[in-house]
């Protein structure tokens, strides 16, 4: 029986990686498989494995109050090394372009395991953006034995690396898998976070939901997307709702400007079914999220990403995901753009799904089972 270990730290690796999990246990007659979480992240990864019930076998519990790379990246190497020592897995589960998974496909590769990366093939081909994720999943790119490509723009910029077709599958992205799973579950059940946001919210308003954490936009490009928010939420039609994440850059000048005002309400990180449920209660999202982006189209809702770059296309080209940078001007033009013209929000708002069909997770279990 071939022996599994899926790593994952974050918040999006869990929320993407827990639909692969499951559909790996329920193939237990064919693989033994182990979750190890590095706990890069601890609040925010426990949300998402509560709500999707997954226990890890092991529990690195890194996460340190504003740590920086250098650290973390050897933190996980030097735990990951006593767990691969133990169990020897045949192959090693990795997803997307976070320290924890560079990390972890190092030290599979020093290992010997087989490294099989999840949302393989995403590029913005700029070094610096995003920082420092676009060489993480270069590097974790060249450490892959199996390469699950979300789309054929992922797989053009795989091939274009010289990276050998036969080890490259077009499967989808599992962020699908996850949201479908949410919805199901949201369509029995309510909890008590959507219980709150329903007393909070005014509904009567348009929503606006933001979300915001990419390094490269710490210091002046939160300053400046915290005053186009200011700018905006002079709007009294509008309510602007911000989950704020936990990082200490984005906590701070988000805190600092943004507390006081009444159009604006800063909340804690949501449990990711109460986000899904507050994406599909928003009129727009403006977000520098890579998870959002995916998710926004399939459900309607128009999005802004707060970037120069984005290694996700494939919304762009469809029309629902529109870059606008950290310009305050521009931002707060292209709010206001939405917001005064129907017929743009009509053509931004139509459901589109570049991402996948929810199956990705047994796509990628069946593709094990024959190459494995
Ligand atoms: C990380 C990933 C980024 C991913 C993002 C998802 C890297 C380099 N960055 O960025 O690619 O898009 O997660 O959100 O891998 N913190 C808490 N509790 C938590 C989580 C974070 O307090 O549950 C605080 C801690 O002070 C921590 C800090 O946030 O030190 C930064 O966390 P870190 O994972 O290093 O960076 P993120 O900005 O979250
Ligand atoms: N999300 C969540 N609660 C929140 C904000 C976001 O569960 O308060 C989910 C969101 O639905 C998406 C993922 O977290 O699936 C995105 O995570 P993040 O933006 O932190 O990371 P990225 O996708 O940019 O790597």
């Amino acid at each position: 029986m071939k022996k599994i270990l899926i790593v994952f730290g974050t918040r999006p690796e869990a929320i993407k990686m827990s639909p692969l999990v499951k559909e790996f246990l329920v193939n237990s007659q064919h693989f033994d498989t182990k979750v190890c979480v590095t706990a890069q992240h601890r609040e925010m990864l426990d949300q998402v494995l509560n709500f999707f019930e997954v226990k890890p076998d092991y529990d690195l519990n890194l996460m340190k109050p504003g740590q920086n790379l250098f650290e973390l990246t050897s933190d996980v190497i030097k735990g990951m090394k006593k767990i691969l020592e133990e169990f020897k897995p045949d192959f090693v589960f990795v997803h997307g372009d976070t320290t924890t998974s560079t990390s972890a496909a190092l030290a599979a590769f020093y290992a010997g395991s087989k490294v099989c990366h999840v949302e393989a093939g995403l590029r913005t081909f700029n070094k610096k953006s995003p920082f420092p994720e676009e060489m993480n999943r270069q590097i974790t790119g060249r450490l892959a034995d199996f390469h699950f490509a979300p789309t054929s723009t992922s797989i053009k910029n795989l091939l274009s690396e010289g990276v050998d077709e036969k080890t490259i599958y077009e499967v989808g992205n599992s962020v699908i898998d996850a949201l479908l799973w949410a919805k199901e579950k949201l369509s029995s059940y309510e909890d008590e976070e959507i219980t709150f946001l329903k007393k909070m919210i005014n509904f009567d308003k348009k929503i606006i939901l933001v979300t915001g954490h990419r390094r490269e936009n710490f210091g002046e490009g939160f300053l400046n997307i915290c005053s186009a928010l200011l700018e905006v939420a002079k709007r009294d039609e509008v309510e602007i709702i911000y989950p704020v994440h936990l990082n200490p850059q984005v906590q701070q000048p988000v805190y600092d400007m943004l507390s006081k005002h009444p159009n604006i309400k800063l909340i804690k990180p949501l449990s990711y079914p109460a986000f899904v449920w507050l994406m599909n209660k928003s009129y727009i999202i403006l977000t520098d999220s890579g998870g959002v982006q995916e998710e926004a189209p399939s459900l309607g809702k128009p999005v802004l990403v707060m970037r120069d770059t984005t290694e996700r296309p494939e919304a762009v080209d469809a029309g629902t995901v529109k870059l606008v940078g950290t310009n305050k001007e521009y931002i707060v033009d292209q709010l206001n753009y939405l917001l005064n013209n129907e017929e743009v929000y009509y053509n931004m708002s139509k459901s589109n799904n570049p991402y996948g069909d929810g199956f990705t997770c047994s796509k990628i279990v069946s593709i094990l089972k024959e190459n494995g």
